[in-house]
């Protein structure tokens, strides 16, 4: 039965053709490690967020008037509601966990290097584009700090010369952040952007299936087949990894619900303070600072005392990572076979994010600005100086097949 089904949909559509192409005789090196589950677990992530977002906007009035109190119904009201918001805002930080660790195995692997370019500025279109998700989702329940996280990014775009101010008030509809703002951000977040970002996945791992996995040793699989064809090395993504990936998402769901139920707002990380009073544009909360994931940029707009400029280096921090695989000169992808200087500086950078990060989330002292600047510093020192160090460095040979 099963297979005159098949049959009959093989002959309009090329289901099994797909399944083979992508999973069944898709075959990616057997030496994939801890790093690689970030891809199927963002993916995981991708499909909560849609659809608990589904589930949200069904009790949910994009009004300024309504907005916050409507977040609250659905938190006391709504059956089920509370675990829908908390899934989807913890969902939110769990993606940028995930999505930091998966690009950083890339660093780590040199995953981004030749013939994966373009998997690497799809994915960095896609984080690009969920910066822009995770900004606009967090003015939607219209508290203290959605209104006023806003209002400071929003207005950087005014330090742009010349186009400035007509560009801010383009952004935001309106001549302060509004009912209007609130509007356009909701229909950005629910329909516009979640288009881009599946769009942008599909690229991206079909960018990924056309040159094939990378893996911790850099080793092209592709060069060592048998007679049929099968690299020596390579393994068929299902039922192998489908099956691993399983495991991958176990523990990820044991950890994710250990949030969700004791933890939803992350002492103040995950869901500010402030955001549980409504917005009001006449009182400024004392402090204001980004969700998490933001606050390692967000130091770097700090530690630049010229606003334009803060803007310039926050915008170039993000910018140098989309031409990595051109600074990148090492004849060598792996971190097991680049020299030391690479290593040094992949912990440089990585120390330095971090740090950054945490000062993001704290008020400016001046110790702290001058440790940001120093921390800034050495981020980009990790971009402009890569060409230099990884050309001039000594690198471990690489085996003929990978070591596991
Ligand atoms: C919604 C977000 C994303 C999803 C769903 C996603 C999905 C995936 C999947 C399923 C894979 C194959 C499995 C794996 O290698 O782990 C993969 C590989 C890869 N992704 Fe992503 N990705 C996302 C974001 C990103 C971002 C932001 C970057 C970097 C800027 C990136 C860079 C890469 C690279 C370089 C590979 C190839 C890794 C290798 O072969 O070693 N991805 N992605």
């Amino acid at each position: 039965m099963m297979s005159k089904f098949m049959e009959w949909v093989d002959a309009r559509f090329p289901a099994t053709k797909m399944f083979e192409e992508h999973l069944s005789k898709y075959y990616a090196p057997k030496n994939f490690n801890f790093f690689y589950f970030f891809g199927s677990l963002a993916l995981l992530v991708l499909v909560n967020q849609i659809v608990t977002g589904v589930w949200l906007t069904m009790s949910y009035t994009p009004s300024a008037e309504e907005a916050f109190a409507s977040v609250e119904y659905i938190m006391r009201d709504v059956e089920y509601g509370w675990i829908l918001r908390y899934l989807h805002s913890t969902g939110a930080s769990a993606f940028f966990v995930v999505v930091y660790l998966h690009m950083f195995r890339g660093l780590l692997y040199g995953s981004y290097q030749k013939p994966r370019e373009l998997v690497w500025i799809f994915g960095m279109l896609i984080y690009l584009m969920l910066m822009a998700e995770a900004f606009m989702g967090y003015l939607l329940p219209w508290g203290q700090m959605s209104y006023w996280g806003a209002q400071v990014i929003i207005s950087l775009f005014g330090a742009i010369p010349v186009i400035g101010a007509d560009l801010t008030q383009w952004i935001r509809g309106d001549y302060l952040i509004s009912g209007i703002t609130l509007n356009r951000f909701f229909a950005l977040h629910v329909v516009a952007l979640p288009i881009v970002i599946l769009g942008l996945v599909v690229l991206h791992i079909l960018a990924l299936h056309e040159v094939g996995s990378n893996n911790p040793d850099g080793v092209d699989i592709k060069k060592k087949k048998d007679e049929n064809g099968v690299p020596l090395d390579g393994i068929a993504f299902h039922p192998y990894y489908t099956v691993k990936d399983i495991v991958g998402v176990v523990v990820f769901l044991f950890i994710f619900c250990f949030v969700v139920f004791f933890f939803p707002e992350m002492g103040g990380y995950f869901l500010e303070k402030p955001n549980f009073e409504a917005a009001n544009p006449f009182k400024t909360p004392d402090h204001i600072a980004p969700v998490w994931y933001f606050t390692p940029f967000y130091a770097i707009l700090r530690a630049i005392p010229d606003k334009l400029l803060g803007v310039v280096a926050m915008g170039g921090a993000i910018a140098v990572l989309f031409v990595l695989p051109w600074l990148d000169r090492s004849p060598v992808k792996s971190m097991r076979y680049k020299g030391w200087m690479s290593k040094v500086w992949l912990l440089v950078f990585c120390v330095s994010f971090v740090i950054l990060g945490v000062l993001g989330v704290l008020s400016p002292t001046p110790g702290r600005t001058l440790l940001s600047q120093v921390c800034t510093f050495l981020y980009f020192a990790y971009f402009i100086l890569m060409p230099f160090y990884t050309r001039l460095e000594k690198t471990k040979p690489v085996p003929e097949r990978v070591t596991g």
